[in-house]
């Protein structure tokens, strides 16, 4: 399994453009960005989408990409998922770790990340990473690291 940039001459067909919203394609399951294509692209499409391809086959991917938030800047992570039949296999580790060279190779510190407060896997996986609350509420749940 190797862990890799998106590459549009070989992987657009990931890619499924709507009018208000992009889909990645991960096997049977879905990444949902509420971003049109042009957009997408600007800000995903030559570093901040990460893909997991095992034998060919995109097995998980982890959407992330350089922020402004109260004028400093910091690495946001969009999502990360992993194909189910591939899951517990480490691959969502790995993918975290991409997102940490990520925000090294920007020069980066502080990675954060909003997400549903109820899901165990993906809190257990941040924790894992070294992540940890930094807000919640019913609906979100912010959580961030930093990285050394
Ligand atoms: C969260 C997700 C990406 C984990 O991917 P994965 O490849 O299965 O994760 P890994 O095999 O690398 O597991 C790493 C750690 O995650 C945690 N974890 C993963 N699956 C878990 C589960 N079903 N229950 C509890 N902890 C879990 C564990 O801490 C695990 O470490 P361990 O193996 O030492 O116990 C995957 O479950 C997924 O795609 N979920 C749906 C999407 C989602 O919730 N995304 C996060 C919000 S953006």
């Amino acid at each position: 399994m190797i862990i890799r940039r998106f590459d549009p001459s070989t992987d657009a067909g990931i890619l499924e453009f709507e009018a208000e919203r992009t889909i990645v394609r991960i096997g049977s399951v879905t990444m949902v960005s509420l971003l049109p294509k042009q957009d997408f692209l600007r800000k995903f499409g030559t570093n901040g989408l990460h893909l997991a391809v095992k034998r060919k086959e995109v097995v998980g991917a982890i959407l992330i990409t350089v922020e402004q938030e109260e004028s400093c800047p910091v690495a946001l992570m969009y999502g990360i998922k992993v194909d189910e039949p591939w899951r517990r296999q480490g691959i969502g580790f790995r993918l975290m770790q991409q997102a940490d060279l990520f925000t090294r190779k920007c020069g980066l510190k502080r990675m954060v990340l909003d997400t549903r407060p109820h899901s165990t896997p993906a809190l257990s996986l941040f924790r894992k990473c070294g992540f940890a609350t930094a807000r919640k509420s019913p609906q979100s749940l912010r959580v961030e690291k930093m990285v050394r």
